[in-house]
């Protein structure tokens, strides 16, 4: 009896325990049927993240960052480390902005990736420790062919490697003790890796590399053998590379993760995703799209492979998706450019899965990378990204919950501003650009829009049962049709504009009349819960 009261009571304890150690549960992604979520406090979390410059990990920037991460909604804040940072001089490591950074992270109720700044920063070492920049011979730089050196630190460099892994798993170790309540939810380890300018390092090591057959895990992924020539071609360089360079941030990532598990992934620098003919493969050996196989056999503790997105041609942007979003990898784009015509692609990756999404240059620090991202953060610029985060920021949760479980689909406009399609169930839905809010699209003035000639517009779908579309999206015109009439027709039962509230609908308003006669025509970001049904 006593014993069975003993196993009772444990049994209760453990039970009232539960909720208590969900709560500070590790982040972690989970995938099932193909579909990733990122789990944050044991429940699926949409990343609405906000990167800095790369000159804002400082305590006296950090007044400068707030304002802006504020005023664009976001829940989560990318913030660089440097290596020279942490460890300024060999063995001393130095955390303190790592602390301010909790610190304040928490106060202004965000959360945080850490981009660890190491070996390869946009390829180069600039953010290593000074003692690695002055000491060549024992951190070595890429060879050239011609036999001088390039300015990448060169993947064979064992003591390199030593050095950042030592650095990166002190910080791992630090954020153990420093973060219970996982401020941190991901790390980037490095950023944007390989080598620009020479295709590989072409030391006499790596020479001798080179001429070797593929590694046997490669080979049996690739179902082929033979030397990195032989069984790589034209990419062999790039490809040989992308091994050494991923087994190398592979080893750093799991040396931290044995301090602390998080979730990890590298960002690629892209090269043209539809095309590797006149290319010199960009960032060669980072993990753009054509070695992504690569990646994932020499880097399996890296649970995500991430693109950082700079071009806004819509062609592209939408082939960088399907290439990175797949069953082995979840969707994560950590970079995108912040001027206007990146914000409606937010709605593109949200449809596609996407488990964070984030625009870079995010802060009032004064820098500004066009032509790449705004020429400025004006007020119409990041209202462009803020008034979309801020619709899905208090529906955050339940977004990626219902993302993950069920189908979903997204779009943005075309170059062309041509219609899109996409079907789901028995519903066909088309996104249509540059209308007025009214009228029929036959009538000759329904297309004279201003908005029609604007790289603006988009939405996002999610389909929550058979009839059921949670809908959100901004400057776009969508209908709904059955897939197949078989001659009946098609019908909204009810469609409400509101939120969720835990999981729960808030209807605001429901649309009728001029709001859904000529389809449902969303202007600033809106969320809609729709239902549909069928007559003969
Ligand atoms: C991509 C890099 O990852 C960023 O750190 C930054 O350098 C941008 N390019 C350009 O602003």
């Amino acid at each position: 009896m006593r014993a069975l009261r003993r196993l009772f009571l444990s049994l209760l304890l453990l039970c009232l325990a539960a909720p208590a150690i969900a709560q500070t549960s590790l982040p972690r992604i989970v995938t099932k049927n193909g579909r990733h979520a990122l789990l944050v406090d044991g429940a699926p979390f949409l990343m609405l993240g906000a990167q800095v410059n790369n000159s804002s990990n400082y305590p006296s920037m950090l007044p400068l960052v707030w304002p802006t991460i504020h005023a664009m909604h976001a829940n989560t804040v990318e913030m660089p480390i440097g290596w020279e940072q942490v460890e300024p001089e060999e063995g001393r490591f130095d955390f303190s902005f790592v602390d301010e950074m909790l610190r304040q992270a928490r106060q202004n109720d965000v959360r945080l990736v850490l981009l660890w700044f190491g070996t390869w920063k946009n390829t180069n070492p600039q953010y290593t420790p000074e003692w690695v920049k002055a000491d060549t011979r024992r951190f070595p730089r890429e060879i050239k062919p011609d036999g001088t050196s390039h300015f990448v630190l060169s993947a064979h460099g064992r003591a390199t490697l030593e050095a950042d892994k030592k650095a990166f798993a002190s910080m791992m170790a630090h954020l153990r003790e420093a973060d219970p309540q996982h401020t941190v939810i991901m790390v980037q380890v490095q950023n944007e890796t390989g080598s620009y300018g020479i295709p590989r390092d072409f030391s006499p090591v790596a020479q001798r590399l080179f001429a070797q057959q593929i590694p046997a895990e490669l080979s049996s992924r690739m179902g082929k053998s033979g030397t990195w020539s032989q069984v790589f071609g034209k990419t062999a360089d790039q490809a040989f590379n992308a091994w050494h360079v991923a087994r190398y941030v592979d080893e750093i990532a799991e040396a931290g993760k044995a301090q602390l598990d998080l979730p990890m992934y590298a960002n690629a620098s892209l090269t043209d995703p539809f095309t590797l003919e006149g290319v010199q493969f960009g960032a060669s050996g980072g993990p753009n799209w054509n070695v992504i196989e690569i990646w994932k056999v020499a880097a399996p503790h890296l649970e995500i492979l991430a693109p950082d997105i700079y071009s806004s041609d819509y062609a592209k942007y939408a082939k960088y998706i399907e290439r990175y979003g797949r069953p082995d990898n979840p969707l994560l784009i950590p970079e995108t450019g912040n001027d206007v015509p990146f914000a409606r692609f937010f709605w593109l990756a949200l449809g596609n899965g996407a488990i964070g999404w984030a625009p870079f240059g995010m802060d009032a620090t004064g820098y500004f990378n066009f032509p790449l991202g705004a020429k400025q953060l004006d007020a119409e610029t990041l209202d462009a990204f803020a008034s979309k985060f801020a619709v899905l920021a208090p529906v955050a949760r339940d977004w990626a919950r219902l993302a993950f479980e069920r189908p979903t689909a997204g779009f943005a406009r075309p170059d062309d501003a041509s219609d899109q399609t996409a079907v789901l169930g028995r519903w066909k839905i088309t996104a249509k650009y540059g209308f007025w809010q009214f009228g029929l699209e036959d009538w000759p003035k329904s297309r004279t829009s201003p908005n029609k000639d604007l790289p603006v517009g988009g939405a996002a779908v999610i389909q929550v049962a058979p009839d059921e579309f949670l809908v959100a999206g901004s400057d776009v015109r969508l209908r709904y049709s059955l897939d197949k009439s078989d001659g009946m027709s098609s019908q909204f039962l009810s469609v409400e504009e509101g939120t969720l509230r835990d999981g729960r609908w808030v209807m605001a308003r429901r649309w009728n009349g001029d709001q859904v006669d000529y389809g449902l025509n969303l202007v600033r970001p809106t969320l809609l819960k729709i239902r549909l049904g069928t007559y003969r």
